[in-house]
C-alpha cells in the first residue's frame, strides 16, 4: 500500500533563507525512502511559471495580481500537487496561499474577504471521500525582522517587484503571516530565522520529527 501524501509549505519574507532548508529537508525525506516533489509558487507548472514572470515583473493593480497568483495556484494544484499527493509523495512547496494573504492581503492591502473566497474556490479539490479544501499539513514560517532581511537582500541579485519594496511593506507582510499563524495554529510552525543556519535547520528537523514524519 502506498503511504499517504504529505504537503509541507515554506513561508517567510524575502531573504528569510527558506530555500536552503527546503532542499535539506527534501534530502532527509529521500534518505528515508520517500519520493519528494519540490516545487514553488507562483510557479511549478509551465503555465504557472509564465504567470510567475508576469506577477514578479509587470506592474498591475492588486486585484489583477491576486487573481494571477490564484490562477497559477489552480494550475499548480491540478497538474502537479494533487497527482503527486495521490501517488503518496512528499510535496515541499516554496510558498503557498499564506503568501497571498501576507503579500497581496497585508502588503498590498487587498480585500481579505475576497482572498478567503478565492482560497475556498481555487483550493477545492477531489479527495477520496468527496471535495476538500487543500491546505498544507504543515507550514514552516521562517520569521525574520524585515530590517535584517533587507540587509541580507542588499547587493544580492537584481531585485524583482517584491524584493524592491520598502521595509514597511515587509513589516505588513510579516503581520500577515502572524495573522495566518493565529488563525491556523495547528498547521503553522514559526522558526526564528535570524539564528545560525544550523540552529534553524535543527528547528526544522524537530518540527517534522515531532509530527512523526521523519525518524
Ligand atoms: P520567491 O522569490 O520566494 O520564489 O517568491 C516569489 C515572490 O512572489 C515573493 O516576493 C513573494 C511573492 N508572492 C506573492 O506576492 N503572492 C503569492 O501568493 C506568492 C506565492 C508569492
Amino acid at each position: 500500500m502506498t503511504q499517504p501524501g504529505l504537503f509541507i509549505s515554506f513561508e517567510g519574507i524575502d531573504g528569510a533563507g527558506k530555500s536552503t532548508h527546503m532542499a535539506a529537508l527534501a534530502q532527509a525525506f529521500e534518505a528515508q525512502g520517500r519520493v519528494v516533489t519540490r516545487t514553488r509558487e507562483p510557479g511549478g507548472t509551465a503555465l504557472a511559471e509564465q504567470l510567475r514572470e508576469l506577477v514578479l515583473q509587470a506592474a498591475m493593480d492588486p486585484m489583477t495580481e491576486a487573481l494571477l497568483v490564484f490562477a497559477a495556484r489552480r494550475d499548480h494544484l491540478q497538474q502537479l500537487i494533487e497527482p503527486a499527493l495521490a501517488r503518496g509523495e512528499v510535496v515541499l512547496c516554496d510558498r503557498f496561499t499564506d503568501a497571498t494573504f501576507a503579500y497581496q492581503g497585508m502588503g498590498r492591502g487587498f480585500d481579505l474577504k475576497t482572498l478567503h473566497y478565492l482560497e475556498q474556490l481555487v483550493q477545492t479539490v477531489k479527495g477520496l471521500d468527496g471535495d476538500l479544501i487543500r491546505q498544507p499539513e504543515l507550514t514552516i514560517w521562517f520569521a525574520l525582522d524585515p530590517r535584517v532581511a533587507a540587509q541580507r537582500l542588499a547587493g544580492a541579485r537584481l531585485p524583482d517587484k517584491f524584493e524592491s519594496q520598502p521595509v514597511d511593506f515587509f513589516s505588513r507582510v510579516s503581520d500577515g503571516y502572524l495573522q495566518r499563524l493565529l488563525a491556523h495554529p495547528q498547521r503553522f510552525a514559526r522558526i526564528a530565522a535570524e539564528q545560525s543556519r544550523e540552529t534553524v535547520w535543527q528547528a526544522v528537523l524537530n518540527v517534522v520529527r515531532q509530527r512523526g514524519w521523519l525518524a
